[in-house]
């Protein structure tokens, strides 16, 4: 929880701990020098135009002190630039992972830069005029990448990858300020419009959306700083840059995604597809289990698009959040089906090690498959480190002996550390509990909720993650709602007679 009185979100990041910024430091660190030395060595070995200059009289002494010296640079920018971002807005805070990514893509930018403007010649038109080669520039895929950098990591990220790669990528392309202006501009309307891109239709309408935007940068730009020549040239390729950003970026994606463990929207619409195989075991073995993560799930979803959470990610989360019940789906109380209790031939210490054991699995089933690391996270999170209510009550002569302790019969954890993840969880005991009941009003669904809720957060369940006291009773809200319309009582029908049945 960020705050605890007024509901307002905290300002302040949750894990400002000198530890763990200490070690983000560690791991960045080296990352972001590493990263610089690549780049500047690219431009020694090919920027012949910019390090000439950087290096100046002693460069030309010392052929590497400009080297060092532009390194120094390049990485004080990043490391000021992200580790600035990074400390004051949660958003921003980069996994070494995500970092390594930014930086792959800011050399694939180096190197379609440096191709655009060197390689390609200036060329002949059709009506015998020449095409100057700094034209090109509008053809650079700087929209594309943005719009990818929004789908895969956040608008945040997004943002602050747009100025710095927008900087490197000019100064690459002969360092022009019409070129760092109009990579600024595609880049922010790239990104601005690829929200939310559930399907490939959406994708490549976002691409078609930023063209015009692209087209009219790159004439007003042309002719601000080079004159009315090549303004037609500049608009068609500013225009067909608009149109390829969406093509690209879904080139890249399924890429991206495989060699990073992301999880983009379009990725997660065919993960919730019933025909995916975990779910389909899912559905034929722990039957009950698989209707139990439906209803999570849409219980899930209500929540989170009540207080501006992922809703997407939130509903297909929560069809995997149980999987690891898969192996032994007999112990657990929905896949019972009112028959015998296996529970109650084995002690509570037993049917702890198996009901425990499901996060773990889940977790190596959801890697098998390759489910992508957002919704691991929400697997190992589900429970936090919530007790066992109703085995550990069964322990209590146990305990009293002191033959077992309290804090075995906790799960091992992580907390939930995003929203998402606290929504899966508080839905997950929500929906249990409901389910216990017999016909309930909706006055007593709405007492089991917030009983569930105030408890989750009195344990401490919610420390980690940022909800607001604001967001949980919305959730709340949204939960009684979603639970009222499912347990409602039916309209019995009529019985027909055995003779008319004939
Ligand atoms: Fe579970
Ligand atoms: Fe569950």
């Amino acid at each position: 929880m960020s705050d605890t009185k007024n509901g307002a979100r905290s300002r302040r990041p949750p894990d400002t701990v000198p530890g763990r910024m200490k070690s983000r430091l560690l791991k960045e660190g080296p990352l972001g020098v590493l990263f610089a030395a690549v780049f500047v060595a690219l431009f020694y070995l090919w920027g012949e135009e910019l390090l000439p200059r950087a290096a100046g009289r002693y460069g030309q002494m010392f052929p590497f002190v400009g080297a060092v010296a532009l390194t120094l640079a390049v990485a004080l920018f990043l490391s000021e630039w992200f580790g600035f971002a990074g400390r004051e807005v949660r958003k921003v805070r980069l996994a070494a992972r995500d970092f390594l990514f930014l930086c792959i893509l800011a050399l694939t930018l180096f190197f379609l830069a440096k191709a655009v403007t060197d390689i390609l010649p200036a060329a002949p038109t059709p009506r015998g005029g020449i095409i100057p080669s700094r034209i090109y520039v509008y053809l650079i895929p700087f929209p594309a990448f943005a719009m990818v950098v929004r789908i895969l990591l956040n608008s945040e990220v997004a943002i602050l990858f747009t100025v710095a790669g927008s900087v490197l990528t000019a100064a690459a392309a002969q360092g022009m300020w019409s070129t760092l202006l109009f990579l600024l501009l595609s880049g922010t309307a790239g990104a601005s419009r690829s929200g939310r891109v559930p399907d490939r239709y959406k994708m490549l309408w976002a691409g078609v959306l930023t063209s015009p935007v692209c087209a009219l940068a790159a004439v007003a730009l042309e002719f601000a700083f080079h004159g009315e020549s090549g303004i037609v040239w500049a608009g068609i390729f500013g225009a067909l840059n608009g149109l390829a950003a969406g093509p690209i970026a879904l080139a890249i994606l399924p890429v991206a995604e495989y060699a990073f463990g992301y999880t983009s929207d379009i990725r997660l619409v065919e993960l919730s597809s019933t025909s995916h195989p975990l779910l389909r075991r899912l559905m034929i073995d722990a039957p009950g289990t698989f209707h139990h993560s439906v209803v999570v799930g849409t219980l899930a979803e209500a929540g989170a698009t009540a207080i501006g959470a992922n809703p997407l990610l939130c509903r297909v989360a929560a069809l995997f959040h149980d999987v690891g019940k898969i192996g032994k789906p007999e112990f657990f109380f929905e896949n019972q089906a009112g028959g015998s209790n296996i529970h109650d031939n084995l002690t509570p210490g037993m049917s702890r090690i198996v009901i425990l054991s499901h996060v773990k699995e889940g977790v190596r089933l959801a890697g098998e498959h390759r489910l992508g690391e957002r919704i691991i996270e929400i697997i190992s999170q589900h429970h936090g480190t919530s007790l066992l209510y109703f085995f550990l009550e069964k322990a209590q002569p146990m305990i009293q002996e002191r033959k077992a302790s309290e804090e075995g019969f906790r799960y091992p954890g992580p907390r939930p550390r995003s929203r998402e993840a606290a929504i899966i969880m508080l839905a997950d005991t929500a929906e249990a509990a409901c389910r216990s009941l017999r016909s309930p009003s909706s006055h007593e669904i709405e007492e089991a909720v917030t009983r569930i809720v105030n408890r989750a957060y009195l344990d401490g369940q919610l420390d980690e993650c940022d909800m607001t006291l604001r967001d949980l009773s919305t959730v709340g809200k949204a939960f009684s709602r979603v639970l009222a319309a499912i347990s409602h009582s039916r309209l019995e029908y009529p019985k027909a007679p055995v003779s008319r049945i004939r």
